[in-house]
């Protein structure tokens, strides 16, 4: 069985066992979060030994070269001596505004620490202060305002989620690390058509990447597809009809899978509608976000309709499954 030495003690780690598991179960602290490769909070050392290839999946080359892995799904095959330093950095950030979006999902507004630079779309990891839980929130702020924001829905007996809602208050402080992920606009290309779709608060990196690629002249359709259940669980409908009167370029599509459609809105399945609405997609680029079941079938509609693989961006909201 490999061992992994940590501060000059050393764990036997079981047959099959992630390293986050077997240093969690000698309660040695590991911040993690969405504990499936996606958010990479968990992201550590290896000061000896070769993490295995597939625990440095989606790790930048120069991350790699100095031994970086995930420590969720690094289910190590020799022994390994780890470092917890990360590589992001962590922030104090204080509390400016919170105000609901609709009944489920609430807006952070945070104030933007000193030294802190994203790219509209990137996500963070959110520590809650009284026992450093972790969860990866994205950013619907450009990073030329005064303000972080983030859109945060209510989960069932959410930990963070239900924190954020019922204790989290203006004048509050509060850390986080990143920022982190690669679904951004990177300018270039500025006739290419666009095509961002996503559920829930998948909108969030979806409105920072629509006003920054906006911001910066890009003149190809962009056409912003956002579903929900149903017509309450949308939000920003009204900031989102005006930005598209303001940009002839920018087409805004309110969708619900039943009930009563919005107007100018489509009523059906968020995967499909994107194709049955634009026909071939051969020639976009695309931004995926939320539900990580949609965003995976959305990648697979939209490859089929004719977008290549290296052109569709995603952001799947991964989330740790329930023990029960
Ligand atoms: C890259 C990334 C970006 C993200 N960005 C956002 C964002 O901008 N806004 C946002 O609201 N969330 C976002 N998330 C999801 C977020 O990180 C948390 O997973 C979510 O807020 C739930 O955390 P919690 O502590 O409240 O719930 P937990 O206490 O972790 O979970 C409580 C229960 O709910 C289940 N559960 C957790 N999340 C979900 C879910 N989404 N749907 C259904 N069941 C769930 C769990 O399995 C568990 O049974 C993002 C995730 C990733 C990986
Ligand atoms: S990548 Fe390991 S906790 Fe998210």
């Amino acid at each position: 069985m490999p061992r992994i030495t940590f501060e000059g003690k050393t764990y036997e780690c079981h047959d099959g066992e992630t390293v986050l598991d077997c240093m969690t179960r000698h309660g040695v602290l590991i911040p993690s979060s969405c504990q499936s490769g996606a958010c990479q909070t968990c992201m550590i050392r290896a000061l000896e030994g070769t993490p295995p290839a597939e625990s440095q999946s989606g790790l930048k080359d120069t991350l790699i070269a100095q031994n970086y892995f995930l420590a969720c799904i690094c289910r190590p095959k020799e022994d390994l001596t780890i470092g917890l330093t990360g590589v992001s950095p962590r922030y104090t950030s204080e509390v400016l505004e919170k105000s609901l979006l609709n009944e489920q999902v609430v807006r952070l507004r945070l104030s933007v620490p000193e030294g802190f630079a994203y790219r509209a779309g990137q996500f963070i990891n959110f520590v809650r202060p009284e026992d450093e839980l972790t969860r990866s929130y994205s950013l619907a702020s450009l990073p030329s305002e005064p303000f972080l924001e983030l859109h945060v829905k209510r989960v069932p007996e959410g930990q963070m989620s239900g924190w954020i809602f019922d204790v989290l208050g203006q004048g509050d402080r509060v850390d986080f690390y990143g920022p982190a992920g690669d679904c951004f606009y990177i300018p270039g290309n500025p006739e290419q058509p666009i095509l961002l779709a996503g559920t829930g608060t998948g909108l969030a990196p979806l409105y920072g990447i629509a006003r920054d690629l906006l911001a910066h002249g890009h003149t190809g359709d962009v056409h912003l597809f956002h579903a929900s259940l149903a017509l309450p669980g949308l939000y920003m409908v009204e900031e989102l009809r005006v930005l598209a009167r303001e940009h002839a370029a920018f087409h805004y599509y309110p969708c619900v899978l039943h009930g009563e459609v919005p107007e100018g809105g489509l009523q059906g399945n968020i995967s499909e509608l994107p194709a049955r609405v634009l026909g071939s997609m051969t020639g976009y680029r695309a931004f995926l976000c939320g539900d990580p079941a949609i965003v995976n079938t959305l990648r697979q509609q939209c490859f089929l309709a004719g977008i290549s693989m290296q052109h569709i961006h995603s952001d799947p909201f991964v989330f740790t499954p329930s023990a029960a």
